[in-house]
């Protein structure tokens, strides 16, 4: 039977009481347990070699797991529960606990895997679905919102609404397709990456003011097969850029011919003295928070259209207090 959904929800550390779990008479199944043992929780058969949660949360939902397990056992000759999930639970019990501060602040790598494509909805899944998965993996610390002075390393609603919105639908994709495209205060660069490796544009350039954000974006480019040649290799790029300030191919652009990491933040730094660069679509999620930046933001959307030839910015937004949103809404002349 197919665990995509879950295997899917699991890489993106969704709360364990959010998880789908497969219906009861098919988790009692050896080869289920088996299959999620492989999947989830060993080292050597991870899905796609992507990278495990952290200890904490794997403990949580093998806890939650083996929990539901033992409420299903009704006939002792038959049904038992996989021993390498219960010795991985065990194990995961001896590791000593961090702090919930720690746990907060710790940068994990999360994999966000797109809903299938609208064409794909009628077909049935296949042995070949997880090759078919689109991820895209990102450092994230998940539980805090500012870490190290910024709301940017987690990967908020905003944003995954945006990526589901062009990654899934015809209207979404053409948005992007072809495009030179620019994302404003992009955080973990998840909406960027997602459009570079997978929706064909021209160029994608991830652009945030914080240096330490550019440093896990560009880290994560490479994990995402995002430097070098094909899947998107050579279109993307991070650049630090403050609203406000002039916007030009610097020297901070991704290259990865500079492979010393002091260099790299020199260069980083650098971004916005050199030419003059056009785009053709904006994107910006989560940006309408504060309402002093409203000001700014909306002044930096305009000059994207007038100096720098964008001709569209889409904007996807989470409602947090209305008068902010009003101020956004006022500024733009709605
Ligand atoms: C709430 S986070 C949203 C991050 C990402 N777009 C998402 O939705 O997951 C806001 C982002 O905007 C960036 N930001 C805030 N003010 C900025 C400014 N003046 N110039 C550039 N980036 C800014 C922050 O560093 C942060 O990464």
């Amino acid at each position: 039977m197919s665990l995509s959904l879950l295997t899917a929800q699991y890489f993106q550390q969704l709360d364990p009481h959010l998880l789908t779990f497969p219906e009861d008479k098919h988790l009692l199944h050896p080869t289920t347990q088996e299959t999620i043992y492989n999947t989830l929780f060993s080292e050597s058969h991870a899905a796609n070699e992507q990278p495990l949660p952290p200890p904490a949360y794997r403990t949580r939902v093998l806890k939650r797991l083996i929990t539901k397990l033992e409420s299903l056992l009704s006939n002792p000759e038959e049904d038992e529960i996989n021993e390498s999930l219960l010795e991985e639970y065990s194990t995961l019990l001896t590791l000593p606990k961090p702090s919930s501060i720690e746990q907060a602040q710790q940068l994990t790598y999360i994999t966000y895997t797109a809903p299938p494509e609208e064409d794909d909805h009628n077909s049935s899944p296949s042995l070949s679905e997880t090759n078919k998965r689109r991820t895209i993996l990102t450092s994230e610390s998940r539980s805090a919102i500012i870490t190290a002075g910024t709301t940017g390393h987690r990967t908020w609603e905003a944003a995954l609404h945006l990526a589901t919105y062009l990654s899934s639908t015809t209207a979404g994709k053409a948005h992007i397709a072809g495009k030179k495209v620019l994302e404003l205060g992009a955080g973990t660069g998840m909406v960027s990456m997602f459009c570079a490796r997978y929706l064909q544009p021209e160029v994608v350039v991830a652009t945030d003011r914080e240096l330490g954000l550019m440093r896990q974006i560009r880290d994560c480019a490479e994990r995402n097969g995002l430097v070098g040649e094909g899947n998107g290799g050579g279109v993307f790029k991070g650049w630090i850029w403050e609203w406000g300030r002039e916007l030009s191919r610097g020297s901070g652009e991704d290259d990865d011919d500079d492979d010393d990491d002091d260099d790299d933040d020199d260069e980083l730094e650098k971004v916005g003295d050199g030419e003059k660069v056009e785009f053709d679509v904006a994107l910006g999620a989560d940006l309408i928070y504060d309402i002093d930046l409203v000001p700014l933001l909306v002044q930096t959307v305009k000059s994207l259209f007038e100096k720098y030839a964008v001709k569209e910015f889409l904007i996807s937004a989470t409602l947090r207090n209305e008068r902010t949103f009003g101020a956004f809404l006022d500024a733009c002349g709605a």
